[in-house]
């Protein structure tokens, strides 16, 4: 694991990906946000029998985070398994793009670990934001 990427955010992705609610895809997602405040959210995907309705790990972190009241998000980490690199969907990355900070770290990771980290911006570029609507 890279020397700057805290065990915290991965252990709890690790934990809660084991709570995903997945008997559609079995695959597992579990993600860890970590706000200004210290504070870290987490959530895991939740599938259903009605497949579109199903939500992406990363929505039910966010959801925690803005229902605690938080809105900056400093870290990101997502974790699944596989030996594919797993990096946040393409709604998920203009999802985190809403309450990230320019060059928030967002780690993907794998049972092995952190094996990539990217920016925001290199997973979103040219994103549509709320400036657009200024
Ligand atoms: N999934 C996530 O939870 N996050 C992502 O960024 C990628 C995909 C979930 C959605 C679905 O439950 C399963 O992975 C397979 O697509």
């Amino acid at each position: 694991m890279p020397a700057d990427v805290p065990d915290d955010l991965l252990e709890a992705a690790r934990a809660v990906q084991a709570n995903a609610h997945v008997p559609y895809s079995h695959f597992p997602v579990g993600a860890a946000f970590r706000t200004a405040s210290g504070r870290v959210f987490v959530g895991c995907n939740v599938e259903n029998a009605s497949y579109p309705e199903g939500i992406c790990a990363e929505s039910a972190a966010m959801g925690a985070m803005v229902s605690a009241g938080e809105y900056e998000l400093v870290e990101v980490l997502t974790i699944a398994d596989g030996d594919h690199l797993t990096t946040p969907c393409g709604g998920c990355r203009q999802r985190i793009r809403e309450f990230a900070r320019s060059g928030t770290p967002v780690h993907a990771a794998g049972p092995d670990g952190v094996r990539r980290t990217f920016t925001i911006e290199e997973l979103l570029p040219a994103a549509f934001e709320s400036e657009n609507l200024a």
